[in-house]
């Protein structure tokens, strides 16, 4: 199983859209194993979003992630890193496939409700940003694996 980190942002919180966002990935099979509501400083935000520091949409993405509480999970599950990815969908909503959260849920490309670790090493690194090892909970089995394991998988 493959952990990921994924990040419900500021206009998913205010909208209410919490609950059917994380129905998507509870779906899908993935088990939440750490869950937290945080206001990212602008010190974790610098951190988070290193990678992108000199490009034209930098200071936006900052003063976005910064502009009220956000929900903070790890996600775990067979390819989850991938997977999460292709249920969040393009970066750009009106570009993302249909049934995807940010097609289902948004038309602006800068609300796109959600973030997901691109890469085993991003989600490593953002995992060990947001959460510590204590604070999470992988010891329980969710449907898909009590099913699994009575096939005998
Ligand atoms: S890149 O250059 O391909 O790595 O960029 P991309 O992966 O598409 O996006 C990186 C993060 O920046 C956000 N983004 C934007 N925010 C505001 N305005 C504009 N124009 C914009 N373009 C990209 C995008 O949502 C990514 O953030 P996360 O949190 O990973 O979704």
């Amino acid at each position: 199983m493959e952990r990921t980190f994924v990040a419900i942002k500021p206009d998913g919180v205010k909208r209410g859209l919490i609950g059917k966002i994380i129905e998507r990935f509870e779906n899908k099979s993935y088990k939440i194993i750490g869950l937290k509501m945080i206001n990212v400083t602008p010190e974790i935000a610098a951190k988070h979003y290193e990678e992108h520091v000199g490009k034209p949409f930098y200071e936006k993405l900052i003063r976005f992630i910064t502009m009220g509480p956000i929900i903070a999970m790890v996600v775990e599950g067979k390819n989850a890193i991938k997977g999460v990815r292709h249920l969040v969908g393009k970066t750009n909503p009106d570009e993302a496939d249909d049934g995807s959260i940010r097609a289902d849920f948004s038309s602006f490309s800068t609300l796109n409700l959600v973030h997901a670790s691109d890469s085993p090493q991003s989600a490593q690194r953002e995992m060990e940003l947001y959460f510590k090892e204590e604070e999470l909970c992988p010891n329980y089995k969710n449907m898909f694996e009590i099913v699994l394991e009575e096939l005998g998988e």
